[in-house]
């Protein structure tokens, strides 16, 4: 049985992965540099996939953590130094917490072959969380330095409000790791970073991740629907345009669409069936979704539907019918927090293009 060869939802490697030489390059650079690294980009546009690829291709240890799944301070700190005995010796892991000013209660767990940390509850955490960056500066050395990528990095302030000047602060000292924060809120990782007044301004190279340009991905869509029907060259173009190029939403229509060519390789429009599919799959979802809107972002939601008129233009405005510029301004900027819209430059536009697409059905059908 044929194997649909396209995947979306988890990280992708080979030979799912396309594109992103100039980025992997990059990173690359960067990391064989003493220069920390902040990756950012929206939701989905492959931030994770690119650092794994990146570091897979290197011979380095690897200390990564998701931020998502961490819930304080202490947390933190134990499951960080649960990921650096997955690095080195036990034993010279036990010489350095036998300097921590608190002593962590170390347990191997039988079913997992790892270990379990717990930290006192309730100690103030500076101590703890200085003496577990510190250790893995110290087991490292200038000829084998460890990357630390910390993914979803702008939930940082959820743990703590003090946790980013805590990390700052320790962090700054260490010149045998290079650190990377990946982060999916633009604004939030841009206020960390670029801000003056934030701990971790200027600390790395900030960089933007793009969409995988609709070129490339049209090779790589093609590529794999070339056995499926004689027509693979428009289809393909349908659906890089539709999903303009993004990563995740370019592989879920791709998916969809070879399923409907290999059940019916004749089928006669297979892209539009795949929308409507994968639509429909998901109207209870977009049906809660668009209850949470308030009426404001409903109407500029809508206007972002109907044509290309830029969303900050006085012709938009009359569109919508919102008078103040300044209510769709800060209607946008909620909409770009959430992750719904997504800013370029000027422009804003649906990060999911189904969602936009289910609107417009909405709309036409009732
Ligand atoms: N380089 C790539 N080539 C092809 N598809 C990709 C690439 N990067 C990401 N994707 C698609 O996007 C999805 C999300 O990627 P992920 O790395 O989890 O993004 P992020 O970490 O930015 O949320 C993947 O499951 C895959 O479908
Ligand atoms: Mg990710």
């Amino acid at each position: 049985m044929k194997i649909n060869p396209f995947k979306f939802g988890t990280v992708v490697d080979d030979p799912f992965f396309t594109d992103r030489t100039v980025e992997l390059e990059r990173v690359k650079e960067i990391l064989a540099s003493n220069n920390h690294l902040a990756i950012i980009s929206p939701r989905r546009f492959g931030k994770t996939s690119l650092i794994r690829k990146a570091v897979r291709e290197s011979d380095r240890k690897v200390l990564m953590m998701d931020l998502q799944l961490i819930n304080s301070p202490e947390d933190f700190a134990a499951q960080y130094l649960r990921r650096i005995y997955r690095l080195f010796p036990l034993e010279r892991i036990r010489q350095g917490i036998l300097k921590f000013r608190i002593i962590p209660v170390v347990s191997l767990n039988p079913a997992t072959n790892e270990v379990d940390i717990a930290f006192e509850p309730g100690a103030p955490p500076h101590p703890y969380i200085e003496d577990v960056l510190n250790l893995l500066e110290k087991l490292a050395s200038p000829g084998h330095r460890p990357i630390v990528i910390l993914d979803e990095f702008q939930e940082i302030g959820r743990l703590d409000p003090a946790m980013g000047n805590m990390l700052r602060a320790v962090m700054q000292n260490h010149t045998r790791i290079n650190y990377v924060f990946l982060g999916s809120q633009e604004s939030m990782m841009r206020e960390i970073f670029e801000k003056k007044k934030s701990p971790f301004y200027h600390f790395g190279i900030v960089m933007s991740l793009p969409k995988i340009g609709q070129e490339a991905f049209y090779e790589y869509v093609s590529d794999r629907l070339k056995g499926m029907t004689k027509n693979y060259r428009a289809i393909s173009v349908s659906v890089v345009s539709f999903t303009g190029g993004h990563p995740y939403y370019t592989q879920q229509l791709a998916f969809a669409v070879w399923n409907i060519l290999h059940r019916n390789p004749a089928a006669p429009d297979p892209v539009s069936e795949a929308i409507e599919e994968t639509i429909t799959m998901h109207d209870l979802d977009y049906e809660r979704l668009w209850a949470t809107f308030l009426n404001t972002d409903r109407k500029i939601l809508i206007g972002l539907t109907r044509n290309e008129t830029p969303a900050l233009s006085a012709k938009f405005a009359k569109m919508v019918r919102i008078h103040a510029q300044s209510t769709i301004f800060s209607g946008l900027k909620r909409l770009v927090g959430k992750g719904y819209l997504i800013q370029t430059g000027n422009l804003y536009d649906f990060d999911d293009p189904f969602f936009r697409q289910w609107i417009i059905r909405r709309r036409e059908t009732y």
